[in-house]
C-alpha cells in the first residue's frame, strides 16, 4: 500500500498522556457505585459486577510492573477515528509493565472471539497504524454477544491462547456486551477479565464519568469542514438550499456540534422535536417559513442540518416504529415469507394501531420500504438508510407550492440533498482524538494489571491540556438501565441524548433566529495536525460549553 506524505509525517506524532500515566502509578478505589436506574433489576442480573468502586489512577511511588499478561482486543460496531490508537496505547501500556506481555487482535468484531479468528499484534504492525483512521488493523463487526454458548466458545479460544483479559472497544451496545460477558466470566471464575472503551462518533456514550466518546471530535470537525464548504458554495451561487443529513443514529449531538461550528440557517434537534411533540407537518412549516423569509430578503439559498435519527423522534412516527419493531420481532417468520412491498404494507397495516396506520400511509413509498428493512443485530432501525433529507425536501416543496398558489411565497426553491456519515468515521484522528484514544488504551492496560473486570476505561477533565487529564475506571453496571429491545426489557447502557437544558443546546437556541435569517456562516476548514495549538488542539464546542 502506498503511504501518503501526511500519513508518513503523522506516524511520527507522539500522543500525549495524562501525567499520572507517564509516572509511577497507583490505583485508588473510590466509594461503591450503583446503576443510574432500575438498581434492583440490574443488581439481580449482575450480582458479581454490581456496585464496584470507581478507580482513580494517580501518581504512585514505584513503577507499575506486571507478570506476563496476554490480552485480546476487539473493535466493535461502527468505525470511529482513533480506534488504532486505543490499540497502540493498550500495546504500549502492556509492554511498559512487562515487555513479554502479548496482545492479540480478534478479527471482524465480537464474532472473532467466538469463532477463534485472531492474530498477534506485533510492534512492527502497530507502528504502521499509529495515528491513522479506520478499524482495518483487525476489522470490526456488529455481532451481539448475548448467548452463553457464544461466551463459552470465546472462553475456549481465550484458554487456548492463554488470554487473561479482553478489551472491547465499542459504543453503548458493545459495552453492554462487555458488561454481560464480564459478569458471566466472573460468575464461573473463568479467569478472564473484560474491560470496555467508550467509542462512537455519535457522542451518545457519555455521562457523569465519561465526558465524551472517542471519534466524536474528529467526525464533527470533518463534517463541519464539508458544511462550511457548502455554505461558501451556497452564498457564492445563491441558488441552492442544501439539506444535509448527519450521522448520529438516535441522538443529535453531531448535528448540534456542527451547528455550533458552522451557524447554518436551520438545524433540527430531534430531542426538541420529541419534547415539543412536533409533527412532521409542523417541522416542514417552520423550515418553509425560514426559506420564505430569506427569499423575501433575496436570499434563495441556505443550509439545513438534519439529524440522522429524526424520524424516530417525531411522535407519530416513533409510535409507528415501536409497533413495527414489536411486530417484526414477534412475527418475523410470517413477515419474511412475504415477497412484494404491497404484501408487506398490507401485513403491517393489518397488525398496527389505527394511528400508526395513518402515519405509515402518509409516508412516501420509499420511506415505507426503508422503515421495514432489517434491524441491526441490536434491534435498531438502520436510520442511516432512511432518506429523511429527501423526505423533508419533498414535503417542503409541497408546502411552498401551496404558499405560491396562495400568493404567500414568491421566490425560488431548489434543494440538493446530502448525507455526511461514512465520510467522517475513518478520518485520521484529530490531535484530541489521537491523545484521548491512546490514553484510553493505556488506561485499559493499567486496569487489567489491577486484576479488575467489568470496568470501562475513563479519562476526564478533557478541556484541560492532556497532561492534566484524569485517568481511571468506571464500573460498567453503573451506566446501565432497563430498556425495551426486540420486544422485551433488557439491561443496556443508557444512551445520552441532547439535553435541552444543557449549555450547548441553549447556545444554539439563543442564536438560531439570527443565524436563520442573517447569513452568519463560519468556515472551520480542514482538521489541522501541525500548527498553532488553538487551531490544532481545540476540543469540540460541546465539551467547551458543557465544561464551562
Ligand atoms: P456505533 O454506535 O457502533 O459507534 O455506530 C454509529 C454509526 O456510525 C451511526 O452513526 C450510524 O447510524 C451507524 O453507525 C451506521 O451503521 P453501519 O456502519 O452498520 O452502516
Amino acid at each position: 500500500m502506498t503511504i501518503s506524505s501526511l500519513q508518513l509525517a503523522r506516524a511520527e506524532y507522539k500522543p500525549k498522556l495524562p501525567s499520572a500515566l507517564t509516572d509511577n502509578i497507583i490505583i485508588k478505589e473510590g466509594a461503591a457505585t450503583q446503576s443510574i436506574a432500575h438498581q434492583k433489576e440490574i443488581q439481580e442480573m449482575f450480582p458479581n459486577t454490581y456496585g464496584l468502586p470507581i478507580l482513580n489512577i494517580e501518581t504512585g511511588s514505584k513503577p507499575l510492573e506486571s507478570p506476563v499478561i496476554k490480552v485480546g482486543v476487539i473493535l466493535s460496531g461502527g468505525q470511529a477515528p482513533g480506534g488504532h490508537n486505543v490499540i497502540a496505547g493498550l500495546f504500549d501500556g502492556l509492554k511498559a509493565m512487562n515487555k513479554n506481555s502479548q496482545l492479540f487482535g480478534f478479527l471482524g468484531g465480537p464474532s472473532g472471539l467466538v469463532d477463534g479468528k485472531y492474530f498477534e499484534l506485533t510492534a512492527k504492525l502497530i507502528e504502521e497504524y499509529r495515528n491513522t483512521g479506520g478499524f482495518d488493523i483487525i476489522g470490526s463487526g456488529r455481532t451481539k454477544l448475548e448467548k452463553h454458548s457464544q461466551f463459552d466458545k470465546g472462553l475456549e479460544n481465550c484458554k487456548k491462547l492463554g488470554i487473561n483479559a479482553i478489551v472491547i472497544i465499542g459504543g453503548d451496545d458493545s459495552n453492554t456486551n462487555a458488561c454481560v460477558l464480564a459478569e458471566y466470566y466472573k460468575s464461573i471464575n473463568a479467569g478472564v477479565q473484560v474491560i470496555g472503551c467508550p467509542k462512537t462518533i455519535d457522542g451518545d456514550l457519555k455521562n457523569g464519568m465519561i465526558e465524551a466518546s472517542f471519534g466524536f471530535d474528529t467526525a464533527c470537525k470533518m463534517y463541519s469542514e464539508l458544511i462550511g464548504n457548502l455554505e461558501r458554495d451556497a452564498m457564492s451561487a445563491k441558488k441552492y438550499w442544501h439539506f444535509i443529513k448527519l450521522m448520529g443514529r438516535s441522538a443529535s449531538h453531531i448535528t448540534l456540534e456542527c451547528t455550533l461550528q458552522t451557524h447554518p440557517n436551520y438545524a433540527i434537534i430531534s430531542e426538541e422535536v420529541h419534547e415539543k411533540r412536533l409533527t412532521m407537518n409542523q417541522i416542514v412549516e417552520d423550515i418553509a417559513r425560514v426559506i420564505k423569509t430569506r427569499s423575501d430578503n433575496d436570499e434563495d439559498f441556505g443550509i439545513c442540518l438534519i439529524p440522522e435519527g429524526l424520524i424516530e423522534f417525531v411522535p407519530e412516527i416513533k409510535k409507528l416504529i415501536a409497533e413495527i419493531n414489536d411486530l417484526l420481532a414477534e412475527k418475523a417468520a410470517a413477515f419474511n415469507a412475504l415477497e412484494t412491498d404491497d404484501e408487506k404494507f398490507q401485513f403491517v397495516n393489518s397488525h398496527i394501531s389505527a394511528d400508526s396506520t395513518k402515519a405509515f400511509n402518509s409516508l412516501p413509498k420509499d420511506i415505507q420500504v426503508q422503515l421495514l428493512m432489517d434491524r441491526d443485530p441490536h434491534g435498531n432501525v438502520m436510520v442511516s438508510r432512511i432518506e429523511t433529507e429527501k423526505l423533508l425536501i419533498e414535503m417542503v416543496e409541497e408546502k411552498l407550492k401551496e404558499w405560491k398558489a396562495e400568493g404567500k411565497f414568491k421566490g425560488k426553491f431548489t434543494a440538493l440533498s446530502n448525507f455526511f456519515g461514512y465520510e467522517g468515521r475513518c478520518a485520521a484522528p484529530s490531535n484530541f482524538d489521537a491523545n484521548y484514544t491512546y490514553s484510553l488504551g493505556y488506561v485499559a492496560a493499567v486496569i487489567i494489571e489491577s486484576g479488575k473486570t467489568g470496568y470501562m476505561a475513563s479519562v476526564q477533565n478533557l478541556t484541560a491540556p492532556a497532561e492534566k487529564w484524569i485517568a481511571g475506571g468506571v464500573p460498567i453496571t453503573m451506566l446501565m438501565n432497563m430498556e425495551k429491545r426486540h420486544g422485551c426489557m433488557k439491561p443496556v447502557i443508557q444512551k445520552a441524548l441532547v439535553k435541552l437544558d444543557g449549555t450547548p443546546f441553549k447556545e444554539f437556541a439563543k442564536n438560531r433566529a439570527e443565524w436563520s435569517i442573517k447569513t452568519s456562516y463560519v468556515f472551520p476548514g480542514p482538521i489541522q495536525y501541525f500548527g498553532p495549538v488553538e487551531v490544532c488542539d481545540a476540543t469540540t464546542k460541546t465539551l467547551q460549553l458543557e465544561k464551562g
